[in-house]
């Protein structure tokens, strides 16, 4: 038999691949651009596609490498494979859903803690005026919220938002969701210092509800409904003033010019980007915008999910080969 080859295009921890290494496959980690990647994976005779979300897996590409069998998405989305062209020749698509759960959500707070603190322009300002304005900078930032004993609402209640629930129940914030398919969900928030599981019940509520409640939003849904963004001007119409609205999920599920907007209005008071419709090249008004925490699409980027992920990835693969 001959020995199954993995590209990982987007790279793979290397436990991962001493994992498959180990089981017998060959991996290569060399990065094909996209003009390249036809012909490398022909002329490699790999037979396993490893990919994260840089790399698209079109119709065409799938098309054109017959000795494809497996198609790995090394994180949650599938967005960037396009699976009915896999499911037509046969490809086997397989992802790591529950991995990067935990790092998702943690950027999530990360974002809140930055914007009720203004900290995504302090950090900024203080590298350029903290040695001559330290007593303006100060007043300028003097008036800061705590998180504790306000509203999360969350839109999207599968992994990363339950995780981001648990954690924000165990500040002290009141946690609220909205799902299509969820009722309800109970939060085991975790002490390990005392080793106790404090359970939590949250009830889905509609996301009318989300709106008009919540101090904070944040966003765990796979992508934009037909093409269109969940969260537009309307939306946004229905939300307290000062609101901030964190968004880790995929670009353009809240509307980039309404968010724009909203912020210039002064209804919303902060957002934080994780993701962007123009990724990779976002837009600058989203990128100078001193109330946009941002970053560069980083949620699962955490060693500790990166090894999950990898081992996870791993797994599946030499099970699919054994099967
Ligand atoms: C995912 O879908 O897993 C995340 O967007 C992280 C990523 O792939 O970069």
């Amino acid at each position: 038999m001959s020995m199954n080859r993995v590209l990982a295009n987007d790279g793979i921890d290397s436990l991962g691949k001493e994992m498959l290494e180990k089981a017998g496959f060959f991996v290569e980690t060399q990065k094909a651009a996209e003009p390249e990647l036809i012909n490398t994976i022909n002329q490699g005779n790999f037979n396993v596609l490893l990919v994260r979300s840089a790399t698209k897996v079109t119709s065409t590409v799938i098309e054109a490498c017959p000795n494809l069998k497996l198609i790995g998405r090394a994180g949650v989305g599938l967005d960037n494979i396009d699976l009915i062209a896999a499911k037509a020749h046969g490809i086997r698509v397989i992802n790591t859903p529950a991995a990067s759960s935990q790092s998702v959500a943690e950027l999530v707070l990360a974002h809140l803690f930055s914007g009720v603190r203004f900290l995504q322009d302090s950090n900024y300002k203080m590298r350029s005026e903290g040695d001559t304005h330290f007593g303006a900078l100060k007043k300028q930032y003097s008036a800061g919220t705590e998180l504790r004993g306000k509203t999360l609402g969350i839109i999207g209640f599968g992994r990363i938002g339950q995780a981001l629930g648990r954690m924000a129940a165990g500040m002290g914030m009141n946690v609220i969701a909205s799902d299509p398919f969820i009722t309800e969900a109970t939060l085991e928030v975790e002490i390990p210092m005392t080793k106790t599981t404090v359970p939590v019940k949250v009830k889905t509520v509609p996301l009318s509800d989300i709106l008009m409640l919540s101090d904070f939003i944040s966003l765990h849904v796979p992508g934009k409904v037909d093409g269109k963004a969940l969260i537009g001007d309307s939306e946004i119409a229905k939300m307290k003033p000062g609101i901030g609205i964190v968004n880790a999920a995929r670009g353009g599920v809240v509307d980039e010019d309404a968010l724009l907007h909203g912020i210039d209005t002064g209804k919303i008071a902060f957002v934080g980007l994780d993701v962007f419709e123009g990724e990779p090249t976002p837009r600058k008004e989203l990128l100078k915008n001193s109330r946009i925490s941002v970053s560069p699409h980083i949620g699962a980027a955490t060693v500790e999910a990166q090894e999950r992920i990898a081992v996870e990835m791993a797994a599946q693969i030499i099970d699919f080969f054994a099967a």
